[in-house]
């Protein structure tokens, strides 16, 4: 008979590096409230569901902006261009003023949405589940942009890549 250890804990570094290779691209998660504008990098968006259009991200609950995050009525999701290493860094940065450098505008949505983007998903929160040290955001999106045939920024093993191509 198998045997499954449901405490069994791991290294965080280890578990970190393999689950690390898994390739993904990257995003930064922009939204707004009275005290002013957030930003937050992630690689933990996913698609989930087309009817309701629905997608996902997690955030750690150690994050500056998790309250305020979890309060707003609308946020964007902006998948990254090769070219914006610097705007996934400034937004993986707590402390900084993301925005300062930061070309942005109003969606419709009302969230602030990130100028160039490879695509933009402005959302309604949707559902927020519980993730551990993490919280789960489910969006059901209300708009989006993605246009233009330039590629993406990709994150694996803790590093950035850029697209080699397709695979045969
Ligand atoms: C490539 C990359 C991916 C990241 N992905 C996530 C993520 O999915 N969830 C998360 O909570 N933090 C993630 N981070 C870290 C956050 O971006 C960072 O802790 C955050 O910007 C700090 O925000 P704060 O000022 O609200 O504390 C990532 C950082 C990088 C560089």
């Amino acid at each position: 008979m198998t045997t499954v250890d449901l405490d069994a804990r791991f290294d965080p570094r280890e578990l970190r590096n393999a689950l690390g290779r898994f390739a993904t691209g990257i995003a930064v998660v922009m939204a707004r409230d009275s005290e002013g504008l957030m930003g937050v990098t992630v690689n933990s968006f996913s698609a989930v569901s087309l009817d309701p259009p629905l997608i996902l991200f997690c955030m750690a609950r150690s994050l500056k902006s998790l309250p305020r995050l979890e309060k707003v009525t609308a946020y964007s999701v902006n998948i990254l261009l090769e070219s914006q290493q610097d705007v996934s860094n400034r937004f993986a940065t707590a402390g900084e003023d993301k925005f300062a450098a930061t070309q942005w505008e109003s969606g419709p949505s009302g969230a602030p949405r990130l100028i160039p983007a490879h695509a933009s998903f402005e959302c309604v929160p949707y559902a927020h589940y519980d993730g551990g040290d993490h919280v789960i955001f489910v969006g059901r999106v209300v708009h989006m942009h993605a246009e233009g045939e330039d590629a993406p920024l990709l994150y694996y093993r803790g590093r950035y890549h850029t697209l080699a191509g397709r695979a045969e």
